[in-house]
């Protein structure tokens, strides 16, 4: 039995649309990411994943420890439900959330937040009361690739601290204020972890891409190692966390980080196809519906225009998976309520049939659906709630 039988079979008595996850590509695709990181371990990036349940089974597999997670509510969230160790990411200004960190002896214990600058201390400082348990930072550092003296740029705009005397000022900055602890240090290479390096079309293009992320890779295994040395000298690190999904063997083998991130190689979504270095199973798809056929190969799915974030462009629509060989029109792309898809296969696609879709991302699929249907081999076995099934929308 090939996916699409498999999947129709376990789903026959359901109406789409909805969202399956095939928990054995979950676990192979668990299983890989392990291998490549080589002993040390995955903090789990929950922005990718947005399911309370699957980061809970995902955390009690050998390989993983802590969680990345998006946002200061979120991480309360978690932490109230029992997770441990909990990274936010990004920098909160959420004042209310922060008198919360700071009211609680578990979460201050529990939670790191990320900074990058003396305002987020002052700003902090500002929200919490002056007696509150000490906070757990997390210095972020820009890992991007910067060439021709600084007039190109490839990787996120993030953190303005780049080089060690930055990041050892930053730190002791931290060292003089009784209410913060540096226990972390963050540097992510979005432009290796999140480009991939086997783009489709053209070739010279691929070629660089390849270039920029050798580059980029010397560049950072010098520079990140220097600036964890420097902010040791200041703090008692406890972790230094790099890459993503797309760079882990390449991070991993710095001696300065202790552990990588990861997210979207669990569900694989479509973006993460073009890569060399590894390959994934598509583990979370969602179902349309045939809803009319306008013509004899092409046919109309209800829904459909789940794009996602980043720069757009055709690489941020959704693909249509199963069956194979459907495209979108150019005129309409995936649409707001009805998504014609053209082709062959549509020839074959009567009113009320399937078709099964990948998202470009991870985890933005869950803030769609509420809940995700657990497939093992030809049956759903399962329903856990997303983070939206649970009601929570954190961003
Ligand atoms: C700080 C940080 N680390 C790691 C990642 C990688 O996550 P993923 O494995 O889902 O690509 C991201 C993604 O944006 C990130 O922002």
């Amino acid at each position: 039995m090939d996916d699409r039988q498999r999947y129709d079979r376990a789903t026959a008595e359901l109406d789409p649309p909805f969202a399956i996850l095939d928990m054995e590509a979950l676990r192979a695709n668990a299983e890989s990411l392990v291998r490549r990181a080589g002993g040390k371990p995955i903090r789990v990036a929950s922005k990718s994943v947005r399911s309370r349940p699957i980061l809970e089974r995902i955390l009690a597999m050998d390989g993983f420890r802590g969680v990345m997670a998006f946002t200061l509510p979120e991480a309360l969230w978690l932490v109230s439900h029992g997770f441990s160790d909990v990274l936010v990411a990004y920098p909160t200004a959420d004042r209310a959330a922060l008198a919360r960190l700071a009211a609680s002896e578990r979460a201050a214990r529990e939670i790191t937040l990320m900074v990058d600058s003396a305002e987020h201390l002052d700003y902090i400082e500002a929200a919490v009361p002056a007696n509150s348990p000490p906070l757990r930072l997390c210095l972020d550092l820009d890992a991007g690739y910067l060439a021709f003296g600084g007039r190109f740029r490839a990787g996120a705009l993030r953190s303005p601290v780049r080089e060690p005397v930055h990041a050892a000022d930053l730190a002791a900055d931290i060292a003089k204020r009784p209410g913060f602890r540096l226990v972390g240090l963050m540097a992510y290479e979005a432009q290796i972890a999140g480009v991939g390096d086997d783009p489709p079309g053209s070739a010279a293009f691929a070629r660089v891409v390849r270039l920029m992320q050798a580059r980029s890779a010397r560049e950072l295994i010098l520079r990140r190692g220097r600036v964890v040395n420097a902010v040791r000298q200041v703090a008692d690190l406890e972790f230094v966390n790099g890459g993503g999904t797309g760079s882990i063997e390449r991070t991993v083998r710095e001696k300065a980080v202790t552990e990588c991130a990861a997210g979207s190689g669990f569900f694989h979504p479509r973006l993460f196809d073009f890569y060399r270095g590894f390959s994934g199973r598509p583990a979370a798809l969602f179902a349309l519906p045939v809803v009319r056929r306008p013509a004899p190969d092409v046919v109309t799915v209800l829904g459909g225009g789940y794009l996602a974030s980043g720069a757009p462009g055709p690489s941020r629509l959704p693909q249509p998976y199963l069956p194979p060989g459907l495209r979108y029109s150019a005129d309409e792309g995936a649409g707001e309520v009805q998504t014609p898809l053209l082709g062959q296969p549509a020839e074959d696609l009567r009113v009320g049939d399937r078709v099964w879709f990948r998202h470009a991302k991870a985890g933005e699929l869950c803030e769609r659906f509420a809940g995700l249907l657990l497939v093992e081999g030809d049956k759903v076995v399962e329903e856990v709630p997303t983070y939206r099934g649970e009601g929570k929308t954190f961003l």
